[in-house]
């Protein structure tokens, strides 16, 4: 197969070596050029425009940031006969609005964002969340299954279900990364000591975040950054406007506290700032 893959970021450059690992033909293209080194040294070709990457292909893969950043390649690369594979973040409205477009170029349009994050990522064993044609999930299965581990490579439905699901899931990392801290800022004010409070935390609800996130915290540098704040904070804002009739107040407040930390300064950071941000400078800003 020729495949183009299309956003180089943290989790696009280790799923695009999965590709060529697998023997396929690379052309992968980057909005900001510089970042296709290991690829190209791999063995891809780059490509200057989404539309020279897409041209000649038989599937093309989009892992960019968010719904803007697919609205504004797509309409280059969607043409006759190719299958689009986005795995991209995007939400469940855009998914069914780009798979329209898709369709009425005769591209076929799979939604496929990924559960897991940079690690699971190089090691191909992220969780996909799919929402497919059943026409075009045999085909789609052969690209997912290159970066996803075979049994958490799921069809949820048809287009826009897999990113349905997907806000789903962030709803809960926002919500857990939001409540965390504030739980900290609690225990701080209470005069816990902050290890013995994250040593019984680690054993219960909060369990999930603490083991991920204890490091970063007890070093206070979120620049080690795996699943950047500022994707956090598009998800939840994605999650509030996906709900027409339900008011989700929780996560809402995780929203506000994902952007209260961006705007303190925590952009490009790790989302675990949540947690500090939270935790230390509500802290410091009560005294
Ligand atoms: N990181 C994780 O742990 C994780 C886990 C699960 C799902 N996801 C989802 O996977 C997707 C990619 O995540 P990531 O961590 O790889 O993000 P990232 O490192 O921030 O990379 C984002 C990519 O999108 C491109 N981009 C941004 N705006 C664009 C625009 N307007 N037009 C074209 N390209 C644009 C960026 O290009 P430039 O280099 O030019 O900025 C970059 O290639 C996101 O939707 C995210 O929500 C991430």
């Amino acid at each position: 197969m020729r495949v183009a893959f299309l956003g180089l970021g943290r989790m696009g450059v280790p799923m695009a070596q999965h590709v060529l690992k697998a023997g396929h033909e690379l052309v992968v293209w980057n909005r900001t050029p510089g970042k296709a080194g290991d690829l190209v040294a791999a063995g891809a070709q780059e490509a200057k425009t989404p539309g020279d990457a897409a041209a000649g292909a038989d599937a093309a893969v989009l892992m960019l940031f968010g719904p803007e950043s697919v609205r504004a390649v797509l309409p280059e690369v969607a043409r006759d006969g190719l299958l689009i594979i986005d795995g991209t973040t995007i939400g469940p409205e855009a998914a069914r609005e780009f798979g329209r477009l898709a369709k009425s170029k005769g591209a076929r349009y799979v939604d496929a964002p990924v559960a897991g994050s940079v690690e699971p990522a190089t090691a191909g064993t992220l969780g996909v969340l799919a929402g497919a044609d059943e026409s075009d999930w045999a085909d789609a299965q052969q690209l997912l299954h290159l970066w996803g581990d075979p049994e958490r490579v799921r069809r949820i439905g048809p287009v826009g279900s897999g990113s349905a699901l997907k806000l789903v899931v962030n709803q809960g990392l926002g919500v857990l990364a939001a409540g965390l801290g504030e739980a900290l800022l609690m225990a701080g004010q209470l005069g816990l000591d902050r290890e013995v409070v994250l040593d019984v935390l680690e054993q219960g609800a909060y369990g999930f975040t603490v083991k991920q996130k204890r490091e970063l915290l007890a070093k206070g540098d979120f620049t080690a950054t795996r699943f950047s704040v500022d994707l956090l904070a598009k998800d939840l804002a994605l999650a509030v406007n996906a709900t027409r009739d339900a008011d989700l107040e929780v996560t809402s407040a995780a929203l506000s506290a994902a952007l209260r930390t961006i705007e303190a300064g925590h952009s490009g950071e790790d989302y675990a700032s949540v947690i500090g941000h939270l935790a230390d400078e509500g802290e410091a800003n009560s005294h």
